[in-house]
């Protein structure tokens, strides 16, 4: 592709760590000319226009589109593919021929339902946990089912539950106390409609990233992120406290077999059962002995995995957004950095229960040696606050992990707000 062949004015959906990571990367890039960000954060807005609207808004998106002349969207979150924005796009004569990065409603079924998803893994015998799915009309044969199953239990809400929907239970009683909350009294809402039981598979996780255009694939770099608020992998489960890529274990054996057994069983799965996809499917594994099984599909980046995978890829992020709307992707060669990256994600106290908000975010500036992304902050009267629990995410590169997440805690000793909490043990299980 020539340089000079696509310039454009570019729109990322969402206002993580993962959008600010899109936008940095897209701000390298020799083809965007205007970038927005909707509604973004205090990181975007320094290297792009923030457009004050929510992500599930589609007729408030599709009105900045035609005024700021948007070529192409690039979709951060689940929410709006869940709720159709590729299909809404599709079907309005202003906009249709405007390429969006993220799949259709149909294929965001993947992430949208977890009954949907283990029945597409059924169908196209992807590795994954032995499951049964229930409604309050077949509870009794829930618990049927959990008596026939070996502890611990794995019951998971079939809809979007924000990472909260899965419980593991010890316990048979607790686990049928819990199928009767989730479908009888609505414990996760709508979401737990519907509860699918799995069989619990021991091992070691991981994420592998797969970008497609509906026809091929090319796979971005491993990472593994580190959910539980407390140190040692403790606690609440969090959106994600900390990521690093690559991942040590998924040796070159081990990733031909993901691709092999998952990424290419998946990419044609969703051909033959006319699912069109043309965006990112984020594949979380568990290895279990020597083999990788799906544990679930995201239709979407990771956060914070997205700030360790992005700053490892060197290929310019338009070119092959433009590929995979263009079905030319087999066309791009993607080119990694050696090195590793890890990111630490500073929280807000109390995360991820209730916690403050409005602290002001000192020492951003004094950071030299790593990358500093804005997740939970805002620009309020010129200065840097927070405005979520997720608050930013510190990327560091090194020849090893350990090098990059030494970087990363001495960048951040330099970083201050008021009830700032972060993991000391990043990488502690490598
Ligand atoms: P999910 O929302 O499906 O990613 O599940 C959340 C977390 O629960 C995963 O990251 C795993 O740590 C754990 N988990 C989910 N399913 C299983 C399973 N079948 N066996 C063991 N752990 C699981
Ligand atoms: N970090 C996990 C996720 O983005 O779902």
């Amino acid at each position: 592709m020539r340089k000079d062949d696509i310039i454009m004015n570019i729109l990322v959906l969402g206002s993580g760590g993962r959008e600010h990571t899109f936008a940095w990367k897209i701000a390298q890039s020799e083809h965007c000319s205007n970038l927005f960000v909707a509604p973004g954060n205090s990181g975007t807005s320094a290297i792009a226009t923030n457009l004050n609207i929510s992500v599930t808004d589609f007729e408030a998106i599709k009105e900045q589109v035609l005024q700021n002349k948007i070529e192409l969207v690039v979709v951060g979150p689940e929410d709006p593919l869940v709720k159709g924005i590729h299909d809404y796009f599709l079907g309005d004569n202003d906009i249709k021929h405007i390429p969006v990065i993220g799949p259709q409603k149909a294929a965001a079924q993947l992430e949208g339902s977890k009954e949907f998803a283990k029945e597409f893994m059924s169908r196209h015998n992807i590795p994954t946990a032995a499951f049964k799915s229930f409604t309050a009309d077949t509870i009794a044969e829930g618990y049927e089912f959990l008596e026939s199953l070996k502890p611990p239990y794995v019951l998971k809400a079939d809809g979007l539950a924000a990472g909260k929907g899965v419980l593991i239970l010890d316990d048979l009683e607790d686990a049928k106390t819990e199928l009767k909350n989730m479908l009888l009294e609505a414990k996760f809402g709508n979401a737990s409609t519907k509860v699918v039981i799995e069989e619990f598979l021991d091992g070691i996780e991981l994420s592998c990233f797969v970008i497609t255009d509906g026809k091929d694939y090319k796979i971005l770099p491993t990472a593994k992120d580190y959910k539980r608020i407390g140190q040692g992998d403790t606690g609440l489960n969090t959106g994600g406290m900390g990521a690093v890529s690559p991942v040590p274990f998924a040796t070159e054996a081990f990733m031909e077999k993901i691709e092999s057994k998952i990424v290419k069983p998946t990419i044609s799965g969703l051909i033959q059962d006319n699912l069109p996809y043309v965006g990112f499917i984020f594949i979380g594994l568990i290895k279990v002995g020597d083999e990788p099984k799906v544990i679930e599909y995201n239709v979407r980046m990771g956060d914070p995995e997205t700030e360790v995978v992005l700053p490892r890829l060197k290929t310019d992020l338009v070119e092959i957004f433009k590929a995979m709307s263009n079905q030319t992707l087999s066309d791009i060669e993607l080119e990694i950095d050696d090195r590793a990256a890890t990111t630490v994600m500073l929280v807000s106290g109390g995360y991820p229960e209730s916690y403050e908000k409005g602290k002001e975010i000192h020492g951003i500036d004094e950071v030299k040696n790593s990358l500093v992304f804005h997740a939970g902050a805002t620009l309020s009267e010129g200065k840097v606050v927070t405005s979520g629990g997720r608050v930013m995410a510190i990327t560091s590169y090194g020849k090893t992990y350990k090098e990059a997440i030494k970087k990363s805690y001495q960048s951040i000793n330099k970083l201050c707000f008021d009830k700032m909490y972060y993991r000391k043990d990043i990488g502690f299980d490598l």
